[in-house]
């Protein structure tokens, strides 16, 4: 695939650019880079931040409702790792040349998409658990190719964050897990919630390959290094047994494990995907009003930095 050439670039640059993808080498802030590249990447990696920061809410909802002071603690420290990933992110998108103040009014706008994963409801504690088994399991995948992207700031932001959605997963899935292996009312609590987040996490890693229309120019530039099918096949492969094993049903009748080990899922529904993504369906405006909520509450944190920065000019200028 040919990209086009803004006026200023020559197809020299773009030559000697793809020789130092290929060579593996990371492309930093200050180099040369064709301007598609840094476009895809700001469009990627704020898309990124804005998912990490509304992914606080579905969950922060459950924190006064922890039926534990060990899963309260856990959960308050998961919902503040999801605030510094949104930090890392977003300063990753910086280096690129937008400010923070153009990324977060895209996101207040409703210009700015998120994951349409966070637009589906939490309806029972379960969910807390389910979250971080499949929605996290799901993001780690993604995360771990994206850790070995073209993108020096990404990359090294992707490694942190890696480290920390591991422990994420890992409290959901002892979780669910025992909540599968408890009373009825558990198990059952753990099957609703099985239910409702399969095929949402399927979704949240993309379109079908054949309708993903920026994977080629992302393949060739080693910001993705696999396409959502291989990565979505990644996730089934590693979670269908566990959650079998668990003695959970999934929600798919026709889910079979083929000849070469591959777990294949049956027809995904795109329309309601799209829905969501587009806020037809799901807590999009209510996701977008607690954020904007947050952005104005929080005027006066913002105007008290910009009056101790200017106290602080004033004393160095005397
Ligand atoms: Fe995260
Ligand atoms: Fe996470």
């Amino acid at each position: 695939m040919t990209q086009p050439l803004t006026p200023a670039e020559t197809p020299q640059q773009h030559a000697a650019f793809e020789a130092r993808i290929l060579r593996g080498e990371k492309i930093e802030p200050g180099d040369w880079m064709p301007a598609e590249y840094r476009r895809q990447l700001i469009r990627m990696i704020s898309q990124h931040a804005h998912s990490e920061v509304v992914g606080m809410l579905p969950e922060g909802e459950w924190i006064t409702r922890a039926p534990t002071l060990r899963r309260k603690t856990i959960l308050i420290a998961k919902v503040q790792d999801e605030a510094g990933h949104g930090q890392y992110l977003y300063h990753a998108a910086e280096t690129l040349g937008i400010s923070r103040e153009e990324m977060l009014g895209a996101l207040l706008s409703g210009k700015a998409k998120y994951s349409s994963i966070f637009n589906y409801p939490t309806m029972n504690w379960a969910d807390v658990g389910m979250i971080g088994w499949l929605v996290d399991g799901a993001a780690i995948k993604n995360q771990t190719m994206l850790a070995g992207c073209s993108y020096g700031p990404y990359s090294r932001a992707m490694v942190r964050i890696c480290s920390e959605e591991t422990f994420h997963h890992k409290q959901g899935k002892e979780m669910i897990v025992a909540y599968a292996q408890g009373t009825p009312e558990q198990r059952a609590m753990a099957q609703d919630a099985l239910d409702r987040w399969w095929w949402p996490a399927l979704m949240m890693l993309g379109p079908h390959d054949a309708d993903s229309p920026n994977s080629g120019a992302l393949t060739k530039w080693g910001i993705k290094l696999k396409t959502n099918d291989e990565v979505r096949q990644e996730f089934i492969n590693e979670h269908a047994p566990e959650l079998l094993e668990a003695g959970l049903t999934i929600p798919d009748p026709d889910l079979h494990q083929d000849e070469s080990g591959n777990w294949k899922h049956g027809p995904i529904n795109w329309d309601e995907f799209w829905a969501v993504v587009n806020g037809q369906r799901g807590l999009n405006k209510e996701r977008l009003g607690a954020r904007q909520a947050a952005h104005e509450d929080g005027a006066w944190v913002r105007e008290a930095l910009d009056a101790y920065t200017a106290r602080q000019l004033g004393q160095a200028a005397d």
